[in-house]
């Protein structure tokens, strides 16, 4: 199975420290779409929100989205909004991608972001009510967007094992994990 694995899902879901992992257990390529777009721009994403906006930041995104989607059999951890706009959807799908929502609920979300400090969209002074309007709205498209939903308020291990287990990825390959 060497389609990509992208990871999607609220922030605070564990798109990355998953991924991370699943990579390794997998002996694939990680790519952390954020991560990406540093690289390529040589800015923060709290640079790049606060020099062009939000605007400004989707429009990298989306052609991070594009760049990345072309690479195979990679596990790409996405950003809290990437697949929040169809057009992104569609272009990790057309390369054969498989989308997995890792499902937080919004209690456990609000805890681990409660102190979060290098997200612009939480830097506000009504953190939790912030969180939980952008929960309520965004839920629904991560599911519309995902091919398979994974529960993910357990420990990124316990995450990845469900993942290997779902995907019916080969014992094989979970025996490389720490190789
Ligand atoms: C965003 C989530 C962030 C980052 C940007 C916007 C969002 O990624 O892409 O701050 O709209 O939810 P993480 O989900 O990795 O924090």
């Amino acid at each position: 199975m060497r389609e990509n694995i992208i990871l999607c899902g609220f922030m605070g879901s564990g798109k990355t420290s998953v991924g991370k992992r699943l990579a390794k257990t997998t002996g694939r390529q990680f790519i952390d779409l954020d991560d990406f777009i540093e690289e390529q721009t040589g800015k923060r994403v709290a640079e790049i929100f606060a020099a062009y906006g939000e605007e400004g930041f989707r429009q990298l995104e989306r052609e991070a989205v594009r760049s990345v989607a072309s690479v195979r059999g990679l596990i790409l951890a996405s950003g809290g909004g990437t697949v929040l706009f169809p057009d992104n959807v569609k272009a990790l799908h057309r390369t054969g991608g498989k989308i997995l929502f890792l499902n937080v609920p919004l209690r456990v979300l609000q805890m681990r972001l409660k102190n979060d400090k290098k997200r612009p969209l939480l830097q506000v002074p009504n953190r939790q009510r912030v969180i939980a309007e952008l929960y309520k709205k965004r839920i629904p498209l991560y599911r519309a967007a995902c091919d398979i939903v994974i529960p993910a308020a357990s420990p990124p291990k316990k995450v990845v094992r469900r993942i290997m287990k779902d995907l019916r990825i080969p014992e094989k390959a979970k025996n490389q994990e720490g190789v």
